[in-house]
């Protein structure tokens, strides 16, 4: 079991999550993060800390898709441990809906 980052990550990034990991496992892309599945210990710490409610274990429904999202952008983007100042439009996006749709970006973020 693993827990992964999902849609309403993206054009968020608040990065709260980063500095509870035990094992530093969460990969930062320009307008998103992702948790490397093969990486995460299934503690649970993160979850509760993501403003957007992003964090998700793959228990639940339909996660399959977003577990090998996750798995894909985390061995090409770079780790991240500290946390930073959200996206500039992070508070008026929370929620929106289709985000992946509107807004992902497949570009490293700058890691750190
Ligand atoms: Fe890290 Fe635990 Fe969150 Fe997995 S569940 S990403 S190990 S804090
Ligand atoms: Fe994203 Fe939530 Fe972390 S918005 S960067 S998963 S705190």
């Amino acid at each position: 079991m693993t827990y992964v980052v999902t849609d309403n990550c993206i054009a968020c990034k608040y990065t709260d999550c980063v500095e509870v990991c035990p094992v530093d496992c969460f990969y930062e892309g320009e307008n998103m993060l992702v948790i490397h599945p093969d990486e995460c210990i299934d503690c649970g710490v993160c979850e509760p800390e993501c403003p957007a409610d992003a964090i998700r274990p793959d228990t639940e429904p339909d996660m399959d898709e977003w577990v090998e999202f996750n798995r894909k952008y985390a061995e090409l983007w770079p780790c991240i441990i500290t946390r930073k100042d959200p996206l500039a439009d992070a508070e008026a996006k929370d929620g929106e809906t289709g985000k992946r749709e509107k807004y992902f970006s497949d570009t490293p973020g700058e890691g750190g």
